[in-house]
């Protein structure tokens, strides 16, 4: 098949005085200075209801970007037709009249929206800027391009041994019905990614994103009209998350649903499918990457200044709302001064502030309701004797939400912030014993329901080795040497097990096989 060979979209640095930061620069001024009126995307129908809430800078909440028009349970049914009405024109359309689409998607991001769809996470989603180019624009062009190829190599596959009189063959058919994608708001391209990756396969797609990404979630969308996506294969719709299930889990033609999000949801869900199971046309697929409780290891013969890089970068970048953000580490006691020293030097100079300042590295976390969970968990950490804070630990609200990239040092290695998923700029650190390597891999496999992403640090080839053997099961991405955060796609497919997720890995040929119904077809002659 003669599809283009992808490549990784390369990352622009926004250096002072550049053309790309110019223009970043004053799409950002563009998009603060008008107020948008977003509606939902239903068919070919532009929804306004009239019932609009207000879409505000995490780290200026004042500030009004716009509003969006909310939906209710009738608006998920139009959904729905819309989805299953453009289905039988969609699946048979040529999969490299569909390949074709998202392609051009790919390169409008990178080229004329790329300005628009970074502005809008940094507004949006308080992201600075090399956080949201490495987001919106790359990681979500990869997305489009590598799965173009995996779509490629499914549709390539070698058919089944025939002869004597016999054509056997398997057709990779779309599921029968429709595919819900429940999107989170820490990353864009996963935003864009889960609608895509089943659309690609012929699918079509009822498409609810978290409420605090919208302002970007409405920037795809304009970027799948303009590439071609026809009208009703990805339905954008803004409903409370209770009534669309409601909706969604009842219905005859839920054929799968494709989620990133929290476990609690994601177990809800699961549950709801199961007493629902009696009303499905076919078993539905479900498909999700939730929540992680991320590790960094050192080994005692780390390089100390590595393990401090990785743990600010790994714990602090997009104030640790990535569900790879290293939230535990465990610290050898031969290594600690060396790391502590070096981590409060790196953080000394983060500068915390807005997005449009390009100098803060730090912004703010993504709505009040995380604010005050995570500002809890520091509180806690204050009033706990035996748990010290050795670096930030103040927040304030008043005018984003911003809380300080804080440290916690504890003795307890099951302490709470050890354990549970804060998702935001908290990092606990226990010491251990530099000689209890072993027993602190049993620690690390068994502290944290999740196994999502995980790092060790190690010059001795033996420990690494024993590492990756112990840990097999404690993360789907393992990192040695190198933070647990960035996977890149085509190079690292990412995802976990345990209570982190299916692990169908995300920009990968497995992903994409979730969204297919194979039929054997078997002619004689
Ligand atoms: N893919 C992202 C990372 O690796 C998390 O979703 O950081």
């Amino acid at each position: 098949f003669n599809v283009p060979a992808p490549v990784n979209e390369p990352v622009k640095a926004y250096a002072p005085g550049s053309p790309e930061r110019k223009e970043l620069q004053a799409m950002l001024a563009e998009l603060r200075a008008k107020q948008i009126d977003v509606p939902m995307y239903i068919g070919s129908e532009e929804v306004r209801t009239g019932n609009t809430r207000a879409m505000s800078p995490p780290h200026d909440h004042q500030h009004i970007l716009g509003h969006f028009h909310e939906g209710d349970a009738s608006h998920v049914e139009q959904a729905i037709n819309a989805a299953l009405g453009a289905k039988e024109a969609w699946e048979n359309l040529e999969w490299e009249q569909r390949a074709a689409i998202f392609l051009k998607a790919a390169e409008l991001i990178a080229g004329p929206y790329r300005a628009k769809i970074n502005a809008a996470t940094m507004l949006g989603q308080s992201k600075n800027a090399m956080q949201a180019e490495i987001d919106s624009a790359c990681e979500f062009i990869d997305f489009l391009r590598f799965n173009v190829k995996y779509m490629t190599e499914i549709y390539a596959q070698q058919p089944p041994v025939s002869g004597g009189g016999v054509w056997n063959r398997v057709e990779q058919r779309p599921l029968e019905g429709f595919v819900f994608a429940l999107t989170p708001f820490n990353f864009t391209a996963i935003a864009g990614n889960l609608p895509t990756s089943a659309a690609m396969m012929g699918n079509t797609i009822v498409w609810k994103p978290a409420y605090t990404q919208i302002y970007s979630a409405q920037v795809l969308m304009e970027v799948f009209k303009e590439a071609g996506v026809p009208d009703g294969v990805i339905n954008l719709i803004y409903v409370d998350g209770p009534v669309a299930g409601e909706v969604i889990f009842k219905h005859p033609d839920f054929a799968g649903i494709h989620f990133t999000g929290s476990t609690g949801v994601f177990q809800h869900i699961w549950k709801t499918i199961g007493e629902n199971i009696h009303r499905y046309k076919s078993y539905p697929r479900i498909v999700g990457e939730t929540g992680g409780k991320d590790f960094v290891l050192a080994h005692k013969s780390a390089d100390a200044k590595a393990v401090a890089v990785g743990l600010v970068r790994g714990a602090f970048e997009y104030q640790g709302q990535k569900c790879s953000a290293a939230s535990r580490a465990y610290i050898p006691s031969n290594l600690w001064e060396d790391v502590k020293k070096y981590m409060l030097a790196d953080l000394a100079d983060i500068k915390m502030g807005g997005t449009e300042d390009f100098t803060n590295f730090v912004n703010a976390v993504i709505d009040e309701k995380s604010f005050d969970k995570i500002a809890k968990y520091i509180d806690n950490a204050k009033a706990t004797p035996g748990v010290e804070i050795i670096a930030g630990g103040n927040y304030d609200k008043s005018k984003g939400y911003f809380i300080e990239p804080t440290v916690i040092l504890t003795q307890d290695p099951m302490y709470t912030t050890m354990c549970e998923e804060i998702f935001g700029p908290v990092l606990t650190i226990y010491v251990y014993h530099e000689e209890h390597f072993e027993t602190v891999l049993e620690l690390v496999d068994q502290t944290s329901p999740y196994a999502l992403t995980g790092a060790v640090f190690s010059q001795d080839r033996y420990a690494i080795e024993l590492a990756t053997q112990k840990l097999r099961n404690a993360a789907g991405n393992f990192y040695i040497n190198d933070k647990p955060t960035g996977a890149v796609v085509g190079q690292q497919p990412f995802g976990g097990a345990r209570a982190s997720g299916t692990n169908d890995k995300a920009g990968s040929m497995i992903n994409l096989l979730r969204w297919v119904s194979p039929r054997t077809i078997k002619e004689t002659f």
